[in-house]
């Protein structure tokens, strides 16, 4: 099988993963460097201060992305390198980074993605509430205009926000992410203002940036009943809405699923769930971002309890390989919310990979994750799931948030000592795949 002909390959970084030069050139702090700083954060208490080092070797990557064949790069821009108090005065040398990398990814053929938040919130914003402050809403349009004024004449895609449901709850509940606060209320309430922050967002990036193609991505994760009974499937039910459809409604429907709003009770307090109507403005695509599927049984004490699949394949973040569910996810997409198009903004695997042997690293169980899900996305293709093209995860091993460089998910190693980029088994057949615009053994 092949793709539609046009169809788009792709691979995706992150400013904060990827660039480094974390305080150089007038950059502020942002919340991942003081949240990578406190001690206990992160494992082995990696921080992105000099990450890949992407910021000084954006040329080399651009030749890298060539030479496997990209056409689409999906970057983020870190907003305390442009704007390093989070509002008012921008920084040159950081809006300057931008216009090289955008110039240099356009001269060589490759599409820029631009995520504008990819979690490096300015630490100065934080320190006014962060996401928390309904009036982060117009700190990020003033954002979004900046960037969309200065790259919208060469950038014509623009992802407003990467994983709502990321930056609120591990953000902002369970604690695991920068800044580390642990407040379901306040959770909702950073789920609330991006929503709102994006609805915003859209028209400004579409005034400054003619024929611009703007959406969002998520992260979606499909839930599955453990077994057929009623109760299992009912928290497989509950899963989906509290996960997925509390991001997806807003965006599509402008609402928030209501049992769920019922449910969570005072949990919402202070959120005018009303307002989620000003987020339902029209994208242009939906970026989708699927590792894997999660599996839920009835539970006494909560509404649903993981399961953990038995004699499944495991990354090495302990996600379990499952391409059927990106088939039934775009299905379910297409069928429930109709988007206009979808890119696959994220898809890969960390694994254990073996060391470099004469420059090369074998990595055939990324090769094998990325064959399956494709072939799951050509199976929703040819059922009607309109998927325009394929952004893995990630061009570069990377700091990997919690985990820092313990977990390496490129289609490029990356040693961190000396900074040598070393292509992984999976980027040789990646290039392959992408010649062929199929996939190929
Ligand atoms: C996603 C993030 C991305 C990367 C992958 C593995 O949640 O968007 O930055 O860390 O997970």
């Amino acid at each position: 099988m092949a793709f539609p002909k046009d169809f788009l390959w792709g691979a995706a970084t992150a400013s904060y993963q990827v660039e480094g030069a974390a305080l150089e050139d007038g950059r502020g702090e942002c919340i991942w460097t003081r949240f990578s700083h406190t001690p206990g954060n992160i494992m082995n208490n990696d921080t992105g201060d000099v990450a890949c080092d992407h910021y000084h070797r954006y040329a080399d990557d651009i030749q890298l992305m060539q030479k496997i064949g990209l056409q689409a790069c999906r970057f983020s821009i870190a907003w305390p390198r442009v704007m390093p108090q989070g509002t008012g005065a921008t920084n040159p040398l950081g809006l300057s980074f931008y216009d090289r990398l955008v110039d240099g990814l356009l001269q060589a053929n490759i599409q820029p993605f631009v995520t504008l938040y990819h979690w490096d919130l300015p630490q100065t914003l934080q320190d006014r509430g962060g996401w928390v402050n309904p009036d982060c809403v117009k700190w990020f349009v003033d954002y979004a205009d900046l960037m969309s004024r200065r790259l919208g004449d060469r950038v014509k895609n623009w992802i407003t926000l990467n994983e709502p449901w990321v930056i609120a709850f591990l953000g902002y509940w369970h604690g695991i992410h920068a800044p580390g606060i642990k407040d379901r209320n306040a959770a909702y309430k950073v789920a609330h203002h991006l929503n709102l922050a994006h609805g915003a967002a859209v028209p400004v990036i579409r005034a400054n940036s003619a024929r611009a193609k703007v959406g969002i991505a998520l992260n979606l994760t499909p839930g599955y009943s453990a077994t057929n009974s009623a109760e299992d499937q009912r928290a497989a039910h509950w899963y989906d809405v509290l996960n997925n459809q509390w991001f997806l409604d807003p965006v599509f429907k402008g609402s928030y699923p209501a049992e769920a709003a019922q449910h969570l009770g005072s949990v919402l307090d202070g959120i005018d769930l009303a307002s989620a109507q000003k987020a339902a403005v029209p994208i242009d695509f939906l970026g989708v971002n699927y590792y894997s599927r999660a599996i839920l049984k009835a539970s006494s004490q909560e509404l649903f309890e993981f399961v953990r699949p038995e004699g499944a394949v495991f990354t090495a973040m302990d996600w379990e390989v499952f391409p059927v569910g990106l088939t039934q996810l775009l299905l379910y997409l297409k069928d429930n919310y109709n988007p206009p198009a979808i890119y696959i903004t994220e898809n890969g695997a960390a694994f254990p990979d073996p060391e470099p042997k004469n420059d090369l690293v074998d990595d055939p169980q990324r090769v094998s994750y990325y064959k399956t899900h494709l072939a799951a996305i050509e199976t929703a293709i040819a059922e009607e799931a309109p998927v325009k093209g394929y952004i893995v995860w990630g061009l570069l091993d990377n700091f990997e948030w919690t985990y820092g460089y313990s977990k390496r998910f490129g289609l490029v190693y990356v040693d961190y000592p000396t900074q040598r980029r070393i292509w992984k088994s999976s980027a040789h057949w990646y290039k392959r795949a992408i010649a062929a615009n199929a996939v190929v053994e």
